[in-house]
């Protein structure tokens, strides 16, 4: 087991631990344990030091349990990872060789990305951090719709498992009373005319707040008062999402599109929509079968696409 995980593992039971003790333990020196302490703070974890006690860690989070995400999402694929550049990036060389969907998880990532060029920043072991990939993926249905799919689920997973209040920000973010909570990044490999696999990276902050500068955050643990078991939640959102999947490749978007607008954290309200360099300010109006967003802007209509695109609430 990766010398990481199993310092995380000693040290969630939230007692101390001496350096000595877990030198023993782990058949290294007391100067490697201080390194790999160091190690788990470098990625995030606040670890008390105190003299005569040895190590201690107070926040409640546990380990992703991957027997028993594995077992309860059987016979999905599942590749797990204590730390990895972008489990978007390992997904997509799994892609090219499997012929069955799978799903990687990280506990942390050295190059977690975002849409928009952003980075996907996340502490070490609290979060989720993962990518449902599908090989071969041939739904007719355009991939807008599929994208605010994503998003939707993770709304009704959540606040049906937590009994939160969250809500979908077009085209694909998740809010808890307007600040971020989860992010998705749908890519894809291979010909979108033809044969190509789908790449759905989920960063859910569950057990730890990130800190970013210019924005917004939250995360469930903030909202709901204590830890959330990740490995429970990952396997409830999974789950559904195969289901949602499965819906949108026979009917597409147009059966998700109004829960997704019931569901909407901006419908109605005055919003920016940034695309391509063009600013439109006006009404959000939701969206259609397709997933596309309607602004209406001086009593007209506009139509506005995924992609680079970025939206915000305007307050006067
Ligand atoms: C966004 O809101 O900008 C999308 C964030 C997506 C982050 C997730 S974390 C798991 C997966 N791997 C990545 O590198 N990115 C996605």
């Amino acid at each position: 087991m990766d010398k990481d995980l199993k310092l995380f593992e000693l040290l969630s039971d939230g007692e101390f631990h001496s350096g000595e003790v877990i030198a023993k333990l782990f058949g290294v020196t007391r100067s490697r344990v201080w390194s790999l302490v160091n190690s788990l703070e470098e990625k995030g974890v606040i670890v008390s030091r105190v003299r005569g006690k040895g190590y201690r860690y107070r926040g409640g989070s546990f380990l992703l349990d991957s027997n028993h995400i594995e077992q309860k999402l059987s016979p999905l694929a599942l590749y797990y990872f204590p730390s990895i550049t972008s489990t978007n990036d390992i997904a997509r060389e799994y892609l090219k060789t499997s012929d069955q969907p799978l799903l990687v998880v990280a506990e942390h990532q050295t190059g977690g990305r975002g849409r928009r060029g952003r980075q996907w920043a996340s502490c070490y072991a609290h979060n989720l951090l993962f990518t449902y990939g599908v090989p071969r993926f041939s739904a007719m249905q355009g991939l807008e719709g599929l994208s605010l799919l994503v998003g939707l689920t993770l709304v009704d997973v959540v606040n049906a498992s937590l009994g939160v209040d969250a809500k979908v920000k077009w085209p694909n973010d998740v809010l808890i009373n307007g600040a971020k909570l989860a992010g998705v990044l749908v890519e894809i490999q291979g010909d979108i005319g033809g044969d190509y696999s789908l790449i759905i990276g989920v960063g859910l902050n569950v057990n730890e707040t990130p800190s970013v500068d210019d924005r917004e955050v939250t995360s469930l643990m903030k909202k709901y008062g204590r830890a959330i078991n990740r490995s429970e939640l990952l396997v409830a959102f999974v789950d559904e999402l195969r289901r949602n999947i499965n819906l949108f490749c026979l009917e597409g978007f147009s059966s998700f599109s109004g829960r997704w607008n019931e569901m909407d954290a901006y419908r109605g309200c005055q919003v920016q929509v940034e695309q391509g360099g063009e600013i439109l300010v006006g009404l959000s109006r939701g969206v259609n079968a397709n997933g596309v967003l309607d602004i209406e802007v001086e009593g007209e209509l506009r139509s506005v696409h995924g992609g680079e695109v970025s939206l915000r609430a305007v307050y006067e």
